[in-house]
């Protein structure tokens, strides 16, 4: 295979309302270290993206808006307003190394358990049994797998309470310093719940058909869109991947109809998370290659990325963009180490999750 130039991942792209230096992204990546009380950014954060703000742009690990959307132990939320202050420390440690940074906000949904809400069940698009997993701590701190009970589906007038709890993240968002939100729509969490037919049979109008299945997600971007405008609100989507206990059953056709409803809104960008990480099938290039006409806007990739992998597919003209997940979580210079060739330290997945500065904060730059 022709070897290509890495330095090319180092030329600029306009996301919306802002610009990246380069298109090497750090994914959105879930690290279970929040100060409590209060799911807050902790100094030790603070830190964790100021050394990776090189990235052409961070995306914040999955944050829930709203205590309801919680779904593991000690991830931050960016709802109340002690969230937002501890949230502006990361964003200004980020903007003092030039570099930008977009918040992921997640509701997991399902993916969830009672020990979170006061025994309270969570919410999906149905009450349908789920075999899926959650990551809770015990007592020492240590992380422990627990079972996901069966879910309380939303009711039909809780949806636009929902939706506004969306926007109010997004305000929240700006006003914590973020350049972006990103909609994690994505992964089995609750808005792709929404969108999968095998998780969603509800009667009202936002089940059954595409059409209506899709609605919640497409309300959710243009409520965030309401607040903040399309140039800063992103979505980031598992097309064709099994992901949390759901296997969706979509077909291209209908993953590209939802992708193209979403290219008319004219958003920062699209965020594609491809299955092959995760045990799935590597994403075929004619879906690709009909991936980029059902989206002419900024698209950006991630899954098992390297560089002439990323590359390839910036040259070809599909994606304009690759994220990193694991490989940026050991390498905080990781843009300059795929540029120049370096090596890379290898990620230690044992501290991924949980913990303190250990695995989080102590990985060396060249
Ligand atoms: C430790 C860890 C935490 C993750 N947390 C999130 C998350 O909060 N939100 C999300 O959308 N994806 C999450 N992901 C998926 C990553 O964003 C990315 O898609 C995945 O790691 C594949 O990229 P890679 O092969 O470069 O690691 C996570 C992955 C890992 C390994």
């Amino acid at each position: 295979m022709t070897d290509l130039d890495p330095t090319r991942l180092l030329v600029p792209l306009d996301l919306g309302a802002v610009k990246a230096s380069n298109r090497v992204f750090m994914a959105p990546l879930t690290r279970m270290r929040a100060a409590q009380p209060g799911a807050l950014a902790s100094d030790l954060s603070v830190e964790y993206y100021r050394q990776r703000a090189s990235a052409g742009l961070l995306i914040s690990e999955g944050t829930q808006i709203s205590a309801e959307g919680q779904g593991y132990a000690d991830t931050p939320g960016i709802s109340t307003p002690e969230q937002v202050r501890a949230w502006r420390r990361v964003t200004d440690a980020v903007h003092a190394e030039g570099g930008l940074i977009a918040a992921q906000l997640w509701h997991t949904g399902r993916v969830n358990h009672e020990s979170l809400h006061d025994g309270e069940l969570p919410v999906s698009a149905s009450a349908l049994p789920v075999r899926v997993r959650t990551s809770l701590k015990d007592a020492d701190g240590a992380v422990i797998r627990a079972n996901a009970p069966t879910p309380r589906a939303l009711e039909t007038e809780e949806i636009p309470r929902l939706v506004e709890d969306y926007r109010r993240a997004t305000a929240a968002a700006r006003e914590a310093g973020f350049d972006l939100v990103e909609v994690h729509a994505a992964h089995g969490y609750l808005l792709h719940q929404f969108l999968a037919a095998t998780c969603n049979v509800r009667t009202d109008a936002y089940g059954g058909s595409l059409e209506n299945r899709a609605r919640l997600v497409l309300e959710v971007v243009d409520a965030c869109i309401s607040e903040w405008g399309s140039d800063r609100v992103a979505i980031r989507l598992s097309p064709q991947g099994s992901f949390n206990g759901l296997a969706d059953d979509d077909g291209p056709e209908e993953t590209l109809h939802v992708i193209s409803r979403l290219a008319e809104r004219d958003l920062a960008y699209l965020h594609i998370s491809e299955p092959d990480w995760a045990g799935g099938p590597a994403l075929p290039e004619e879906y690709r290659r009909r991936l980029r006409v059902a989206y002419p806007g900024t698209l950006v990739a991630a899954g098992s990325y390297d560089a002439q992998k990323a590359v390839r597919l910036i040259e070809a003209g599909l994606i304009d963009a690759a994220a990193f997940g694991r490989s940026f979580i050991a390498n905080p210079d990781l843009p300059v180490r795929l540029a120049t060739r370096a090596p890379l330290n290898e990620p230690v997945p044992a501290t991924f999750y949980g913990g303190g500065a250990e695995g989080y904060i102590d990985y060396p730059v060249l």
